[in-house]
């Protein structure tokens, strides 16, 4: 096993399934509201892939070994949901925080993210959790470059969240992604820099972290006597988390986030002012 290197058409491939994958995102985002509920969500999502884009849900059925085969078109990780949500009835609330997590499949290429969205009024700790988290994705981004390493890109996004005062989960992590969902390699949100594997021109990996507004530890959402779903993960002590998370291809030169569209929320400060410095350098 290892790491795939895209060529050409691969990267032209994957270019197409990730602007789709940010397109249902764009398609979503009217309709997080109090009141809507997560199953609704994920019927828009599925019709909106098969009927209208002609994509592929990847999460729907997608059964890792271990798990149940995952029974919905996206994920909705609510409020203490770390990741993996499953689409349920329960309506939003006013102030709840919500990932969608989205993978479509094009000509067999898969692109993957998230957002978070804030549902009507939310506190000022919620949206703060969910802004930090953005620029903590964002601050892992820029260290993609050839010569980069993958410790570069952990150690740039625990310092970050950390920094703030938020704590990064562990337990999961971005990873190459192509023709299959999750390939190699791992790409962990934490780490020293100057570690591990040295990034190359046509890698495809994502970065996803997921940051925790208390403590970092986490659990299955195993409730009373009511069986395990076998996905949804929360915190240990139930305090919000959030998550982002883009599809990066390694260029020549840095990087080149995929999961692009219209509806993308434009890129922290930091992002296009050392992007203005290079071009005027
Ligand atoms: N999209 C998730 C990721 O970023 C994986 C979801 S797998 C599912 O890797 F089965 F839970 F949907
Ligand atoms: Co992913
Ligand atoms: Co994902």
């Amino acid at each position: 096993m290892s790491i795939v290197i895209k060529d050409a058409a691969g990267i032209a491939g994957m270019r197409t399934a990730c602007r789709l994958a940010s397109e249902v995102l764009d398609m979503l985002t009217p309709h997080i509201v109090p009141g809507i509920t997560t199953r609704q969500i994920d019927q828009l999502a599925h019709d909106y892939m098969v009927n209208v884009q002609g994509t592929v849900p990847a999460t729907l059925n997608y059964q890792p070994p271990g798990h149940p085969p995952y029974p919905a078109s996206l994920c909705t990780s609510v409020n203490e949901v770390v990741c993996h949500g499953i689409p349920n009835d329960i309506p939003l609330k006013h102030g709840d925080i919500i990932n969608i997590d989205v993978t479509t499949i094009k000509d067999g290429w898969h692109g993957d993210n998230s957002r978070m969205f804030l549902v009507g009024k939310c506190s000022i700790a919620a949206s703060r959790l969910c802004s930090v988290t953005y620029e903590a994705m964002w601050k892992g981004i820029v260290k993609v470059k050839p010569g980069a390493r993958l410790g570069d890109i952990g150690h740039a996004i625990q310092t970050f969240a950390e920094n703030a005062g938020y704590t990064v989960v562990r337990e999961f992590c971005g990873h190459g992604v192509g023709q299959k969902f999750h390939e190699e390699p791992q790409v962990l949100h934490y780490g020293r820099p100057g570690t591990l594997e040295e990034l190359v021109p046509g890698m495809i990996f994502t970065i996803e972290p997921m940051i925790n507004l208390g403590r970092r530890d986490i659990k299955d959402d195993r409730k009373g006597n009511r069986p395990y779903d076998g996905w949804t993960i929360v915190t240990k002590d139930r305090s919000l988390s959030a998550q982002w998370e883009h599809t990066i291809l390694v260029t020549d030169t840095g990087y080149e986030v995929l999961t692009l569209s219209a509806g993308s929320p434009p890129p922290p400060d930091f992002v296009t002012q050392s992007a203005a410095v290079a071009t005027v350098g």
